[in-house]
């Protein structure tokens, strides 16, 4: 049994990538806890680069804004997958933001063992995921992190483009999860 947090990061609500999000949690959820937080609900400002949640009490960020609540979920995580649309070969800037704000040396609290990945885009190219999978892989190396799978889906631009056996991949995925 395993606490997940599935942080999802797409500004458009039940597209390809919620709904990919929520089949995992659907596997995941059978013999774990599951929860979701949307990146783009959270309303997260950008790293400003200040550093001066090196020097301060507790180490926090100085900006007040919805990564308080993540940094708290966070510290209560063992698994954390994080699922966006490509947009123009990176991750969306709601995510990256959030990314960012990990800079803080109050993730050193965080009890995460495992990554996992869930991408989706609406071309079909073979590099289509490449950059992500290089800082993906990576920010495993670097943190010790085990990389608990990845589902990634082309092909799929409009809502409802993502196909049922992406779904079901994405549902497998969450199964899989210990
Ligand atoms: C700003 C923006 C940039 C995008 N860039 C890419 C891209 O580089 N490659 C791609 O295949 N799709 C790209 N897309 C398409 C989305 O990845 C695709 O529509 C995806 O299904 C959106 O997921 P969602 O429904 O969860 O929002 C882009 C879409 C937007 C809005």
């Amino acid at each position: 049994m395993s606490r997940i947090l599935v942080l999802t990061g797409s500004p458009r609500k039940n597209g390809n990538t919620d709904r990919l999000a929520a089949s995992f949690a659907k596997g995941a959820g059978e013999h774990n806890e599951v929860e979701m937080v949307s990146a783009a609900d959270l309303a997260v400002h950008p790293c400003t680069g200040c550093n001066s949640c090196f020097g301060r009490e507790g180490n926090a960020c100085i900006q007040e804004d919805g990564m308080a609540l993540l940094y708290r979920k966070l510290r209560e995580t063992d698994v954390l997958i994080v699922a966006s649309p490509v947009y123009f070969y990176g991750v969306s800037a709601q995510l990256k933001a959030v990314v960012d704000r990990l800079h803080a040396p109050l993730r050193n609290s965080f009890p995460i063992r495992k990554l996992g990945l869930i991408l989706v885009g609406a071309a079909e190219l073979p590099e289509l995921f490449d950059a992500i999978l290089v800082q993906y892989e990576l920010i495993l190396r670097f943190f010790h992190l085990e990389d608990a799978g990845r589902v990634l889906v082309r092909g799929a631009k409009d809502k409802g483009d993502v196909r049922e056996e992406d779904l079901r991949r994405a549902y497998v995925l969450g199964l899989s999860i210990t």
